[in-house]
């Protein structure tokens, strides 16, 4: 990812939750150190740059950001956490270190993934913007996260999986993919326009160009998981399929895939072209999401 600021916008992060998270030389330090495992030092850091770079188009200042970007991102490294374990997706490997019910076990990662969400919502509704926004703000995480977002996904995803794949299931994939990664990407987008004051017709615009991005997004993932090696992705690549799982890959094809990427990319720089700020870092995050190699 070329745009200078990215890497600023990550400092600004990892700086945020490291003040946040507890300390692991405190009790309970087991929990403590699971938490920081599943949060510091590593991850694209994805959604916290789509707050940034949202916000800061729209006039925010990044200090204004850090509380909503490290909300978004702590929320998504609960899921995370909880997607990993046995009783969902059983991954030994995540962001190139072990996961965390393996790294702790099984009782810790369930906690640091409870209390990594319980800190998310406790930052943003502490962010220096004033109450209104802020309420929206919290309204739109917890909407993200929860049954129409990516709690609901996610047990879409588990009822499918193993299910086998027919041709009329497009539009439940999509459904699905909506859910359990498009809605979180579209709150940090949004979150990224509230902390910024923006204007409700501004809101829905870019609603636009984060739906296609949210669906881009988990088709990139999983035609990785066909296509990449575990030591690219830092995630046992492959696991979707031995695991019978419902993918836009086992479901149209790799080349189908890809076709329906490009289609996604033309509709987010569509979107982008709508919007009368400059638009260079969300473009750029778009390329990022259709190209990425892991
Ligand atoms: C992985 O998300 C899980 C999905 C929603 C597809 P990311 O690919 O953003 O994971 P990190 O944060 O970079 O590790
Ligand atoms: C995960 O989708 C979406 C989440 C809500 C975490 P996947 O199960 O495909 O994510 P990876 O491939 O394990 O990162
Ligand atoms: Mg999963
Ligand atoms: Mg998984
Ligand atoms: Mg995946």
């Amino acid at each position: 990812m070329a745009e200078p600021a990215f890497q600023r916008w990550r400092d600004r992060v990892e700086a945020t939750l490291e003040r946040l998270l507890p300390d692991p030389a405190q009790s309970p330090a087991r929990l403590h150190a699971a938490m920081r495992h599943a949060s510091l030092g590593v991850g694209k850091r994805m959604r916290p740059l789509l707050v940034y770079a949202t916000g800061t188009a729209l006039g925010a200042e990044e200090s204004d950001l850090d509380a909503p970007a490290a909300a978004v991102e702590l929320v998504h490294c609960y899921s995370l956490v909880h997607d990993d374990l046995p009783a969902m997706d059983d991954d030994a490997l995540r962001r190139g270190r072990p996961t965390v019910h393996v790294a702790f076990d099984e009782a810790t990662a369930i906690l640091a993934g409870d209390a990594l969400q319980s800190l998310a919502f406790e930052t943003l509704a502490a962010a220096p913007q004033p109450p209104e926004p802020r309420i929206a703000m919290l309204t739109e995480l917890a909407r993200a996260a929860g049954v129409a977002g990516m709690c609901g996904g996610q047990a879409l995803d588990i009822d499918a999986t193993g299910a086998g794949t027919d041709h009329d299931a497009l539009a439940g994939l999509e459904r699905m993919h909506a859910l359990k990664t498009g809605a979180l990407l579209r709150a940090a987008v949004r979150l990224g326009a509230l902390a910024a004051g923006a204007q409700a017709a501004t809101r829905a615009a870019l609603d636009r160009y984060a739906d296609a991005l949210g669906l881009a997004f988990q088709i990139r993932d999983d035609l990785l998981d066909v296509e990449a090696t575990s030591a690219t992705l830092g995630k046992t690549a492959g696991k979707d399929a031995a695991q019978h799982k419902v993918t836009f890959p086992a479901l149209l094809g790799v080349s189908a895939s890809r076709d329906r990427l490009a289609t996604l990319s033309a509709q987010m720089q569509d979107a982008l072209a709508d919007l009368d700020f400059r638009t260079g870092a969300l473009s750029t995050l778009a390329s990022t999401v259709v190209e990425r190699d892991h």
